[in-house]
């Protein structure tokens, strides 16, 4: 008997800026995302402000999903999903983020979408914000720098309550909130744009700015739960973290320290804040030492008390390890890098692959919280080739996704109460980081290029029947 329960929610993962293209239709604005260019593993992608004539902008066709989606759809549904995530952009249902009426059509294509997956019985898992925020507010006011983002962003997410109450019944506020702890996530996720900054991976960074943005997004998610509580007693609201395990480099006390320290501050900081209702014990002496100050108005530490989470969501790509030897050699990760660790292999992005990784965040997760656990982005970035019969084996892929079943599986044995996988763009699309399709992590190959071409069409992989097969065993055909 397979240890994972029947209503267990197998299913994949995707974001509007990476998938929906149409950037323009329906009404939509331009999101922060709609002004990065493509851009390599080497190269990184730029953020110009302005669009630029013939440059190539990946997320504005992106894989088309908006006049794709029923197709995509269907194709989860014939892999068996039981879930669904998505985000919404932001910019479909305010344009700006400032109008005081909602745009009919993007609310409307929402309907589509939440009905097509209804109809194959998959369950939406929906993020409200996903990397994608209006544009027009990193012009107005720095993007969350600026505290006038919690109104507007609670008034949109009532929207979306109101609209999909009884439908939706499983909700993300903000993707991967602790991006906002790196410099990496000024932008990506918190929409600041500092003046000087015109490369995604060397923003200009200011720390104090980020952290004020963080706790407004805190402040927002918390009014977002409250509201969609009241809105739908049925439904769930969860936190999403990036969770990055950081193992100590060596037994050297020092190290043993500094990776407690590194997972308090990009792991356990926002998880606390949101589950538990608080700012964690460490964050003073942080904020201290790194001469940030954080201005909260009164009422905000009640409103956070008020808004915690009904459950826990993460994405888990890969491990690092940290260490006080400044010789030792890095490689890179998801939102961040860190020091090689000799007993794993590496993806060609150099994100070490490590599914025993994947039960130690299980476990330090649900001993932290005790709330349900669910690892909503999990998956291989890797160059898939086609055959020349028109096959495309991906087994390296199947076995990044073995390995970590395998160790949710056991981690379930453990005694973590974990509810449902999503792994990342179950069907290819854009990279976020890089702003590459070559980077693939889907079930579904698209056929699209780094140089925008490419006809769009869709195409199984091998890992599809795999994950199929995954699914209809309820995880225990693990072959
Ligand atoms: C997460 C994001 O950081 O990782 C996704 O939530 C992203 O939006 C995913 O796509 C994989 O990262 P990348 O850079 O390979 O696309």
């Amino acid at each position: 008997m397979s240890v994972f329960s029947k209503d267990f929610l197998w299913g994949g993962a995707v974001a509007a800026n990476q998938c929906e293209g149409a950037w323009k239709e329906g009404g939509k604005g331009p999101s922060c995302a709609d002004m990065c260019t493509g851009g390599s593993h080497t190269n990184s992608k730029r953020i110009t402000g302005t669009i630029e004539e013939g440059t190539f902008y990946p997320s504005h066709e992106a894989i088309d999903f908006y006049h794709r989606y029923k197709e995509d759809i269907a194709l989860f549904a014939e892999m068996g999903f039981k879930t669904f995530r998505f985000s919404i952009a932001w910019t479909r249902i305010f344009p700006t983020g400032m109008e005081g009426e909602p745009n009919e059509a993007g609310l409307a294509f929402y309907d589509d979408v939440i009905s097509e997956c209804l109809k194959c019985h998959i369950e939406p898992l929906v993020t409200i914000s996903h990397y994608e925020m209006p544009f027009a507010l990193t012009e107005k006011c720095n993007g969350w720098a600026s505290r006038e983002c919690i109104d507007l962003f609670v008034k949109y997410a009532k929207v979306l309550f109101n609209r999909y109450k009884g439908k939706v019944k499983y909700w993300l506020t903000f993707n991967e909130i602790n991006a906002g702890t790196l410099p990496f996530g000024g932008y990506l996720s918190l929409g600041i744009l500092n003046e000087g900054t015109t490369e995604f991976k060397n923003q200009v960074d200011d720390p104090m700015l980020r952290f004020q943005g963080l706790h407004h997004q805190f402040v927002a998610s918390a009014l977002a739960v409250q509201a969609g509580h009241q809105i739908d007693p049925e439904c769930k609201i969860g936190c999403m973290i990036a969770y990055m395990t950081i193992y100590p480099y060596t037994c050297n006390p020092d190290d043993i320290l500094l990776a407690q320290k590194q997972s308090n501050l990009q792991n356990n900081f926002c998880g606390d804040v949101q589950v538990r209702g608080e700012y964690p014990y460490f964050a003073k002496r942080y904020f201290e030492e790194n001469n940030i100050r954080i201005h909260m108005e009164d009422g905000d530490l009640e409103i956070l008390k008020k808004g915690c989470v009904d459950y826990y969501t993460f994405s888990y790509y890969m491990t690092n390890c940290t260490g006080t030897n400044p010789d030792q050699a890095r490689t890179f990760g998801n939102l961040t890098g860190g020091l090689k660790n000799p007993y794993l292999e590496a993806s060609d992005w150099g994100w070490q692959i490590d599914p025993k990784g994947l039960r130690y965040a299980l476990n330090e997760i649900y001993g932290r919280y005790q709330i349900p656990l669910m690892i909503v982005e999990n998956g291989l970035g890797a160059y898939d080739k086609i055959e020349e019969d028109g096959t495309i084996q991906d087994d390296y892929r199947i076995d990044y996704l073995r390995g970590h079943i395998a160790q949710m599986g056991e981690a379930i044995k453990d005694g973590v109460d974990l509810i449902g996988y999503t792994p990342w763009g179950c069907i290819d699309l854009v990279s976020a980081s890089t702003g590459e399709m070559a980077k693939r992590y889907g079930f579904i190959y698209v056929d699209k290029y780094d140089d925008g071409t490419g006809d769009l069409s869709r195409k199984k992989k091998k890992s599809f029947v795999w994950y199929k097969k995954i699914i209809e065993s309820d995880g225990d055909c693990l072959e």
